[in-house]
């Protein structure tokens, strides 16, 4: 069906209250994107020790690190500078053994008492090391992530990232003058890049080989959205001051 042609159906023609609208969602939807990157770097990021997001942070947080514990690797990554060389040693030396109850009270626990419980039982969502199982835990063969929590993420994950691709590329389909083809590229990459995002991570915890395709999802992801947010801004508060008038339907185009 093909509707006359107004100046309605566009960015740059948009009236007042709806731009209003788009912004206002524009920026607080930027805006979380921007947070859940800074929470992936905090995150995932220091799965290595080091900061900034690497594949080795990738490969730690979903493949695990097979040859150590999450305890060991934590002891001579973020938590190097919580305790003295020789507590970190003799704390590591015990999980390489397998983490046994029968030197906890007498030994293990007093170093945990000295160095990490100010933190550990006190900071909610960061395990409570005043428990031995919880210890225990940690000091196991770090197999990444666990396949309940994988899938817990990746539906949240799917559905409400979708959401967002979802306005903020409905928005966009409003520009005008953006090539067809492309206009259609940007709207459906978020889309395919988060799906190829969240089956990397399964991969991952697989095979450590497919971390990069975790980092390629990332990034095709935040270009495409990141070009049709800017776009979109454009056409709504730049371009209509220019005094053309746009008598395009942009969902003809
Ligand atoms: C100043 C507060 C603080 C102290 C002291 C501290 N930690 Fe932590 N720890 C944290 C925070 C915050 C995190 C979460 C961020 C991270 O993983 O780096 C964390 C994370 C961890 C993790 C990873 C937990 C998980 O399941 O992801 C381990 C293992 C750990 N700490 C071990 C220790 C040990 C062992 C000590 C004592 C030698 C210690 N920490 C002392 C604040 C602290």
């Amino acid at each position: 069906m093909k509707y006359a042609s107004g100046v309605w159906l566009n960015l740059p023609s948009l009236g007042l209250s709806i731009r209003v609208l788009f912004t206002g969602f524009l920026l607080a939807a930027g805006f979380g994107l921007a947070m859940a990157g800074a929470q992936i770097m905090l995150t995932h990021g220091m799965a290595d020790g080091k900061l900034g997001l690497s594949v080795d942070d990738i490969v730690y947080s979903y493949y695990g690190n097979r040859n150590n514990s999450k305890l060991e690797t934590k002891l001579n990554g973020s938590m190097k500078d919580k305790a003295s060389a020789e507590d970190r040693l003799e704390i590591i030396k015990w999980a390489r053994n397998g983490a046994p109850e029968d030197q906890w009270d007498s030994h293990i626990e007093p170093l945990f008492q000295n160095n990490c419980v100010m933190c550990h039982s006190t900071i909610p969502g960061i395990p409570d090391f005043t428990k031995l199982e919880v210890v225990q835990d940690v000091a196991k063969i770090d197999e990444g992530a666990d396949i309940g929590s994988l899938t817990r993420v990746s539906h949240i994950h799917l559905f409400g990232i979708s959401f967002i691709f979802f306005f903020v590329g409905l928005i966009f389909s409003l520009s005008v003058g953006v090539p067809k083809w492309l206009k259609e590229v940007a709207i459906l990459t978020p889309f395919l890049f988060l799906i190829l995002d969240v089956i990397s991570w399964w991969l991952t915890k697989f095979s450590p080989g497919f971390a990069w395709l975790t980092i390629i999802g990332g990034f095709g992801y935040t270009a495409a959205s990141g070009f049709m947010w800017v776009t979109s801004l454009y056409q709504m508060w730049i371009l209509p001051r220019n005094g053309k008038e746009y008598r395009v339907n942009a969902w003809q185009d």
